[in-house]
């Protein structure tokens, strides 16, 4: 929200909201990147690590809000981008100018153009290369993204230890942790001369020693699109590097089964990625702030994927992606929209929502590449949703269509029993009341039916259990739980009174209606009464 009327947030609005976002049940809070910055990749090209965009406040109104979310039990987890600085960093002000700085060696220079430099880019189609000729330092200049974005030597130990010096200042300042950007990168070996880029794993260990030894509980959560067999090499086998990471596999797989119905691909996501230590922990999401990368599913796959959900250019992005927010995915459908975020919250790990998919918040595809799913939060029926006082926001306010701030605000579904919103802090609710989905190991369930995905979890002596309908039509299922003894006969519906009885030989009957979810205990409430202690 924007407290002082310029048509930007800022950190004094959002601590007006703190008591909202504590409303809605949420434990911690990942802000995007605000420090300063010329703003255009929307912060992820950062000119000063240790300070504070002027439009967003001052460091002072940054602890402000950060005691504020301390207060209300809220942890803060900031971005921490540190694969590539702004070309308008002085550090790289400083590289450019003189070969002698001492900066020069914290980039990747090359004297003549690179064989692979049109090679390797992130966003295809709008970024044209990775190596760019600096006019000034007259060599070009490695770039993973966009060419004003320069990549940090991070084998270069000096830069090494001032990411601990970043780390260092902000978790001073009050945060619990960081969402490392690409991480991949940011440990990968970069040069000239480098056709196979190799990770130094290793480096995410002195990261989290670091950490660690400065605030025993804080935690970083890595973006790394990594394929499955190398999760382990990013949470460590001993658990010695990344606390957390978002799990891309299972998320791109979850949208090839909302659009196809078939429930496998992802029950196989689910399986590959379920090795990790007892300490690490997978985020669960559906989307963020950048495009729905679906670029790990097979061509065949990621087509169902954009015929269902983003048929038309305008929704796609970068060949691989679809642009869209949530809600305009499934056509505004409530009955789909609970269907996917019913599974956001039970799949093994921590769920990860974005701000505004708790209205069910549209898209403003006229806005270029992934600013369409930045717009304003809606707050109310006022005029720019109450967002702001300022007749002209930076990002523009969703303000005509089914999406326009008129139609979906946080003021109005606040009346509203029935609402999203309403729904969405109901079930975090209970998210929080079912442990054993963050801290259980999960089976899969047979139920005979492709469209039906039946997962089990089992927790220090209990067991919960959940079915989804992926299905457009009404599906009956019969499964068994898989455990024995006459206690689990029963499973007992933890959002509605619809239980279900075994019969005969202990299976259950279900009917699930189309897009229909059961969240069950198995055996009863009395689960803390039976709860062991490992
Ligand atoms: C990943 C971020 O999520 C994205 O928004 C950004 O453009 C790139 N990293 C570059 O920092
Ligand atoms: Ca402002």
């Amino acid at each position: 929200m924007d407290a002082n009327g310029d048509g930007i947030g800022d950190f004094q609005g959002l601590m007006r909201r703190l008591d909202y976002l504590h409303g809605l049940g949420i434990t911690a809070i990942w802000l995007m990147p605000f420090q300063c910055s010329p703003g255009r990749d929307d912060g992820y090209d950062i000119s000063d690590y240790y300070g504070v965009n002027p439009a967003y406040g001052t460091l002072g109104d940054f602890v402000e809000f950060t005691h504020g979310a301390k207060q209300r039990g809220i942890r803060v987890l900031i971005d921490l981008v540190v694969n590539h600085t702004s070309d308008e960093h002085p550090w790289f002000q400083d590289a450019r100018r003189d070969p002698e700085s001492k900066y020069r060696d914290w980039y990747i220079w090359s004297k003549t153009k690179p064989p692979n430099a049109n090679k390797g880019m992130v966003f295809p189609g709008v970024q044209k290369s990775t190596w760019s000729r600096d006019a000034m330092a007259k060599e070009w200049y490695f770039h993973r993204f966009y060419d004003f974005q320069p990549d940090l030597n991070t084998s270069n130990p000096a830069v090494q230890a001032e990411i601990l010096k970043i780390m260092g200042f902000w978790i001073q300042l009050g945060v619990s942790g960081f969402r490392m950007d690409a991480v991949p990168f940011v440990i990968s070996t970069k040069g000239p001369n480098v056709t196979q880029p190799r990770e130094q794993y290793d480096m995410l260990r002195s990261f989290r020693e670091f950490l660690q030894w400065r605030v025993g509980d804080s935690i970083i959560l890595a973006e790394a699109n990594v394929l499955p067999n190398t999760d382990m090499q990013y949470f460590g086998d001993a658990g010695d590097r990344m606390h957390m990471m978002f799990n891309f596999q299972v998320n791109q797989n979850l949208f090839y089964a909302l659009a196809s119905s078939d429930t496998r691909p992802l029950a196989k996501a689910m399986q590959r990625t379920e090795s990790r230590p007892a300490s690490g922990q997978w985020g669960i999401f559906l989307r963020n702030h950048d495009e729905l990368d679906l670029g790990r599913l097979t061509k065949a796959q990621r087509q169902r994927v954009f015929d269902a959900f983003g048929p038309n250019k305008e929704d796609q992005l970068y060949n691989r992606g679809i642009r869209r927010r949530i809600a305009p995915m499934l056509g505004g459908d409530r009955r789909r929209l609970e269907l996917a975020y019913s599974l956001m919250f039970t799949l093994p790990g921590t769920p990860v929502l974005r701000y505004g998919d708790e209205l069910g918040m549209g898209d403003d595809l006229s806005l270029p590449e992934r600013v369409c799913c930045r717009t304003p939060m809606q707050w109310s029926t006022e005029p720019n949703g109450g967002f702001t006082k300022n007749d002209k926001p930076v990002v523009p306010v969703i303000s005509d269509g089914p999406y326009g701030f008129q139609h979906i605000n946080a003021a109005e579904q606040r009346r509203d029993s029935n609402s999203m919103l309403n729904w969405t802090e109901r079930i975090i609710r209970m998210r929080k009341e079912v442990p054993e989905i963050g801290w259980g190991e999960f089976e899969v369930l047979d139920t005979g039916d492709d469209s039906v995905l039946a997962l089990r979890y089992d927790w220090k002596n209990n067991s919960v259990l959940f079915l989804h309908n992926l299905a457009s039509e009404p599906r009956e299922v019969e499964l068994s739980t898989g455990l024995k003894g006459k206690d689990n006969d029963s499973l007992i519906n933890l959002l509605s009174n619809d239980h279900s009885r075994g019969g005969e030989k202990g299976n259950h009957r279900v009917c699930l209606e189309a897009y229909g979810y059961r969240w069950y205990r198995v055996g009863g409430l009395d689960y803390l009464l039976k709860r062991s202690e490992f």
